[in-house]
């Protein structure tokens, strides 16, 4: 049986990183599941759908075959054979991924894409329901977390690097209604599962984080793994 290890956590708390490069130490895949939901989310956009119309996000729905390629150990997202990788990173799709996220009906169809990826090969997969839904018998779970002015900081660190403006105060705000929409939903909220190991990040930097997730990892999974 693949191993699964399944990390959770609010937006900017380092599992995208964190949980690439631990993947990459352990020669598993790495799977960033929030990529599926960008990409529904740029798929419905594109189309003129918002999350309102149920009735067309459900028919939209049956349209789309999402396929996952890693190449070089990078995940490239294919929505109909198209690469939408970058696509789906803009501020207006990540704004408007949380709402069509918080659909039954899309978070029904993602889930039997992930349960099979995760049965392919040894994953380490992220996103927000990865312990509670999607692998409630993963091997390892860990819920990342960091204090939210402490993920602000890293983001507008992260933009500046790249050149681009930078209001602390609005990414600060960005960041709390992602929280609060991602938590309060009805459908598999954001939340730690109660067999996850919490790991707050606020003090640690990416380095000693990614050592204390691959420490974890060794001491549930025993001497099979190496890295
Ligand atoms: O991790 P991210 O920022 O790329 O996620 C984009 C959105 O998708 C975010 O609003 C949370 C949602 N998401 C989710 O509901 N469940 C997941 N497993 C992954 C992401």
């Amino acid at each position: 049986m693949p191993i699964s290890v399944a990390i959770d956590g609010p937006a900017g708390a380092g599992k995208s990183t964190i949980a690439r490069s631990a993947a990459s130490r352990l020669g598993f895949i790495y799977v960033d599941t929030g990529a599926i939901y960008r990409a529904c989310a740029l798929a419905c956009t594109q189309a003129g759908i918002t999350p309102e119309n149920e009735a067309a996000v459900r028919e939209k729905l049956t349209q789309l075959t999402p396929e996952l390629r890693f190449i070089e150990g990078v995940q490239h997202i294919l929505i109909n054979g198209e690469d939408v990788s970058d696509r789906i990173r803009t501020p207006e799709i990540s704004a408007v991924t949380s709402a069509f996220a918080a659909m039954p009906c899309v978070r029904e169809f993602l889930l039997g894409f992930q349960r099979d990826t995760a049965q392919r090969q040894n994953v380490i997969m992220d996103g927000r329901d990865i312990g509670t839904v999607v692998l409630p018998h993963a091997d390892v779970k860990i819920f990342l977390t960091a204090a939210p002015e402490e993920r602000a900081r890293r983001r507008a660190a992260e933009l500046e690097a790249k050149g681009q403006p930078v209001v602390f105060d609005e990414i600060l705000r960005a960041i709390n209604e992602r929280d609060k929409a991602d938590m309060s939903r009805s459908t598999a909220p954001l939340r730690q599962a109660e067999d996850a190991v919490l790991l707050d990040t606020s003090s640690l930097d990416a380095k000693a984080a990614e050592d204390a997730v691959i420490a974890l990892i060794k001491e549930k999974c025993g001497g099979e793994i190496c890295g």
